[in-house]
């Protein structure tokens, strides 16, 4: 989705813009642009296509001499990408210039009574209605402008913008869309994520919805809607500029899938007391625990498959139900949700807007909600009633890796932290299970090392037009997710089944040749898995199987094996799910895909 940055300061602001949206590139985009303040008129530079291009275009923002400026990547979704569409949008009088994340879901009617006042716009963009209202609107006050702008648009939006009789004055909002500010002695800055804040500063402010945001080169002013000044804490960013950066490798994803072991130690460490499970950040009552009428796990994509891994083991523990809903179809679905039921929201951005509405709503009916969410003062983070944040550092990679993987391993505190609260098992099992998951790193590491093999295997997939991943109860959540990490960053068709369903329809497409992967992890259910296997074998399926160490696979039913280290089954899933994501790479690889930014796709996704 789109990146937003802004500059305000003691040095020219061109090449920290670009070096900024350089860092949000992760983020997915179709355009990119850039305004500037130069003797008092605004400068706007903006063109389709790659960042670079604007980079190159811009001579890397050695030309302008400007202190203050905005920036911009663009996600289209009001008009397709163009340079028109591009973004940053000015004002028709040329007096204010603005950057938008997020839609204003009333632009529409907007637009038409400017256009019957006569106003000319000269894009599709909703964005440019706020520039058209910030002119229309003005009175010579800045903030007030920005104001009365305010109270007229509505939906969701990071905003950042500048005006021309105001030099030395920067203007941010934010509302449902990601936004943070910086403070360096330098100069001031607004970003959309923190990466790009990074090369100036690692003093941040979180930012609340409907706040404004007033920076100058030597202050930041925080304002609520009604002008009322608000104090904020300064935080300190504990990673540095090197995190988000590719360190020798050739993808953030092949880097942040190498990463696992750290991230799960970081998440899982804390959480962890004297063997016993330590959830400070929890406060729900255990009344509230004991009474649990349901549990509904609601998240998108790869958060949403963590929540199918979750359904089976907190089912299997808690002996409750748990639902677990995609959170665009849960929030019209007029959900079952009550007083007495915990909702469980997973999102690595914590902006994701399906899953921040389906949130909302589970409130307003009076759930409680537990929020697994990796970047610290999100919206999703900020609204929930407990937050466990995953301790994954930043994920830059489009294709979520290290942040599945530590969502994962905090499922299964949870699910060990509420079933003993309502008494389905007792603190031995606990203590005995803790065990094993702190072996989790440990066992990655290990798995870590067949990258060569499953880069020289990945070889043989590479040209593959479909692929089918099978598996039964976690085996089948853990299919959901190598199928989605294949076909998002390799562009082949893939899907996943429950392996017992593939003859109810899907094993008609099963022909010579065709790639199926078989996951047979889960002791319980291996001899049925397999027998599913041999089922497509039977067909002339071209079969991959990811099974323990100590399982007796017939080479005859298989065409090439992965093992994962035999484990507890509490924690498979965490071991199954990583030759997947290296399969995924290697194979994205061999077809020399754009692996960290796939087409169409974005990091973090505001638009619902
Ligand atoms: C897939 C992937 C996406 C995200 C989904 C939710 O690799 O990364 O499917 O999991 O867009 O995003 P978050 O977790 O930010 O809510």
């Amino acid at each position: 989705m789109c990146g937003i940055v802004g500059f305000v300061g003691r040095k020219p602001c061109a090449p920290v813009l670009l070096e900024g949206l350089s860092r949000l590139e992760y983020r997915g985009y179709d355009s990119a642009g850039i305004a500037v303040i130069e003797n008092n008129n605004i400068v706007v530079k903006k063109t389709k296509g790659e960042l670079k291009t604007l980079i190159n275009l811009l001579d890397k923002g050695s030309n302008f001499k400007s202190e203050i400026g905005i920036g911009h990547t663009r996600w289209a979704t009001h008009g397709k990408p163009s340079n028109e569409n591009a973004h940053p949008h000015k004002s028709m009088n040329g007096k204010f210039v603005v950057v938008h994340n997020g839609i204003i879901e009333n632009y529409a009617s907007l637009k038409e009574n400017l256009i019957n006042e006569g106003y000319v716009f000269s894009s599709e963009t909703d964005t440019e209605v706020v520039a058209a209202l910030l002119e229309k609107l003005y009175n010579g006050n800045f903030f007030e402008t920005v104001s009365k702008v305010l109270d007229v648009i509505e939906g969701s939006y990071a905003l950042g913008i500048i005006c021309a009789d105001f030099p030395d004055e920067f203007y941010a909002v934010r509302k449902a869309s990601p936004l943070i500010v910086g403070l360096s002695d330098e100069g001031n800055m607004i970003a959309s994520d923190i990466p790009a804040i990074l090369p100036l500063t690692n003093k941040i402010y979180y930012l609340n919805d409907n706040e404004i945001i007033k920076m100058t080169a030597d202050e930041v002013e925080i304002f609520d809607v009604n002008g009322n000044k608000l104090q904020r804490e300064v935080t300190e960013i504990k990673w540095d500029v090197s995190a988000a950066e590719k360190g020798g490798y050739k993808h953030f994803m092949i880097k942040e899938i190498m990463e696992q072991p750290k991230a799960l130690k970081d998440t899982i460490e804390p959480r962890i007391k004297d063997g016993k499970i330590n959830f400070e950040d929890i406060d729900f009552s255990d009344e509230f625990l004991k009474n649990i009428d349901c549990i509904h796990i609601v998240a998108c994509g790869s958060a949403y498959h963590v929540g199918v891994v979750g359904k089976y083991i907190i089912e299997d523990l808690a002996r409750k139900p748990v639902y677990v809903e995609i959170a665009s179809e849960f929030r019209y679905s007029n959900p079952l949700v009550t007083d007495k039921s915990l909702v469980i929201v997973i999102s690595q951005s914590g902006e994701t807007a399906d899953t921040l509405e389906a949130l909302k709503i589970a409130k307003s009916k009076g759930a409680k909600i537990l929020s697994i969410v990796n970047v610290v003062g999100s919206s999703i983070a900020n609204i929930s009633d407990n937050v466990l944040y995953t301790w994954a550092g930043p994920e830059i990679s489009v294709a979520t890796t290290k942040a599945y993987s530590t969502q994962l391993s905090l499922i299964y505190l949870v699910a060990l932290y509420i079933s003993e609260k309502i008494g389905t098992i007792d603190s031995d099992f606990v203590a005995e299970k803790i065990k094993e998951i702190e072996k989790i790193p440990g066992y990655i590491e290990e798995i870590l090392k067949l990258a060569p093999e499953i880069e020289q295997m990945a070889k043989r997939y590479a040209y593959l037009e479909h692929a089918y991943f099978i598996g039964r109860n976690f085996d089948y959540a853990i299919a959901l997710e190598a199928s989605l990490k294949l076909k998002e960053i390799s562009y082949i068709h893939s899907e996943a089944y429950a392996a017992g369903e593939l003859k109810h329809g899907t094993i008609s497409l099963i022909e010579e040749g065709t790639f199926v992967v078989g996951l047979a992890c889960n002791k319980d259910l291996f001899k049925k898995t397999m027998s599913n296997v041999e089922e497509v074998k039977a067909r002339g399926a071209e079969v991959m199987l990811i099974t323990s160490e100590n399982m007796d696979v017939s080479e005859s039913m298989v065409d090439t094996v992965i093992r994962i280290p035999d484990c507890d089954k509490l924690i498979t899933p965490s071991l199954e799910v990583v030759p997947m994501q290296l399969l995924g790479y290697y194979i994205a690889l061999a077809r020399n895909c754009n692996i960290d930014k796939p087409k169409n796709l974005a990091k973090s996704v505001t638009v619902e």
